[in-house]
C-alpha cells in the first residue's frame, strides 16, 4: 500500500493505472475509520481494479464553532486497517496541499445545500462538494463510494456529478450499524457510556416511524410526530430535526406514494449524530 501525500504523487498513480487500463475506485473519508468505511472499501475492491482511500479532515465543511480541532484522528490505525483490507493507495494530503493560499473557488449545489444538515450547518455542504470535486479531479476515479448514513450528502454529490458531467459513477453503500442499532459514525467516539445509551434514540425514533408505516400509516405529520415523541425528555439529547423528504430534492413531502427519506439529526452531549431510513413507494 502506497501513501500519497501530494497531488502530483496521486496524479502519477492515476496516469500509470490508466496506461495499463486499470479502473480506480475512490473511497473519500475523513479518517477515524470504522466498519461503515470498511464496507465501502470492500465494495470498491469488488468493483474496481485499484482502490484509493482518501483521508482528509476537510476544514471547509466545518462551521466556526464545530468540532474541527477535536475531530478524531488516528492515521496509523487507519493505515493498518486499510492495509489489512488490501487497499492500494491512501491519499493523505495536507490542508495546504488541498487549499493553497489564495484558493477562492467553491462548488455549490444550489437549492439542495441548505436543506436538512445544510440548514443547521450553513456552508457545510459547500465544503463537502468543493472537496469532493477536488478529490474527483485529483484521483479521476471510475467509481466513488459514499455511505447512505449521510443521505443528503449522497443526494447532493449525485446531483453535482450529474450537473457538472463529472465522469464518475457514484455508488452508495448501506448504513452499517452496531449490534444495538446505533449507526456507525466517527463521532460516536465522543460519547461517554450514558450518552452512548442515549444515542440509541435516533434509531429508535426511526424504528417507530417504520413500524407505523408498516402498519399502514401514511399521514406524514403523524409519522413525524411519532418519531419526535420517541425522543422523550432525555436532557443529554437535543433533537435538531426529524423530517420526511423527497430523496432527490430533499424537500418535505406530504405524499408517500413515491417513497421518501426519513432523516433525523440530534445532539447527544456535544456529538451531532445523524441517521435515516428510506420508506418505499407504492409499487
Ligand atoms: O462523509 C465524509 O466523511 C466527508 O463528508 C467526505 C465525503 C469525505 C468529504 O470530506
Amino acid at each position: 500500500m502506497k501513501i500519497c501525500h501530494t497531488i502530483d504523487e496521486m496524479r502519477a498513480v492515476r496516469v500509470a493505472a490508466r496506461g495499463v487500463g486499470k479502473t480506480i475506485g475512490l473511497v473519500p473519508t475523513m479518517g477515524a475509520l470504522h466498519e461503515g468505511h470498511l464496507s465501502l472499501v470492500r465494495m470498491a475492491k469488488a468493483q474496481c481494479d485499484l482502490v484509493v482511500v482518501s483521508i482528509f479532515v476537510n476544514p471547509l465543511q466545518f462551521g466556526p464553532n464545530e468540532d474541527l480541532a477535536k475531530y478524531p484522528r488516528n492515521f496509523d490505525r487507519d493505515c493498518d486497517l486499510l492495509e489489512r483490507e488490501g487497499v492500494d493507495f491512501i491519499l493523505a494530503p495536507s490542508v495546504e496541499e488541498m487549499y493553497p493560499a489564495g484558493a477562492v473557488t467553491y462548488v455549490t449545489v444550489e437549492s439542495l445545500s441548505d436543506k436538512l444538515c445544510g440548514r443547521s450547518r450553513p456552508g457545510h455542504f459547500r465544503g463537502v462538494t468543493t472537496v469532493v470535486s477536488k478529490l474527483f479531479n485529483i484521483v479521476q476515479p471510475d467509481r466513488a463510494f459514499f455511505g447512505q448514513k449521510d443521505a443528503a450528502q449522497s443526494t447532493i454529490i449525485r446531483r453535482m456529478v450529474r450537473d457538472l458531467n463529472i465522469p464518475v459513477q457514484v455508488v452508495i453503500g448501506a448504513i452499517v450499524r452496531e449490534p444495538d442499532g446505533l449507526a456507525m459514525s466517527s463521532r460516536n467516539a465522543y460519547l461517554d457510556v450514558p450518552q452512548r445509551k442515549s444515542a440509541l434514540v435516533l434509531h429508535r425514533s426511526l424504528q417507530t416511524v417504520q413500524a407505523l408505516f408498516d402498519q399502514g400509516e401514511r399521514r406524514v405529520q403523524t409519522l413525524i410526530e411519532a418519531g419526535k415523541q420517541a425522543f422523550g425528555r432525555d436532557p443529554s439529547v437535543q433533537l435538531d430535526y426529524l423530517e420526511i423528504v423527497d430523496p432527490e430534492t430533499l424537500d418535505p413531502v406530504d405524499d408517500l406514494s413515491r417513497g421518501a427519506l426519513v432523516a433525523v439529526a440530534a445532539f447527544v452531549g456535544k456529538a451531532r449524530l445523524i441517521d435515516n431510513l428510506v420508506l418505499p413507494g407504492n409499487t
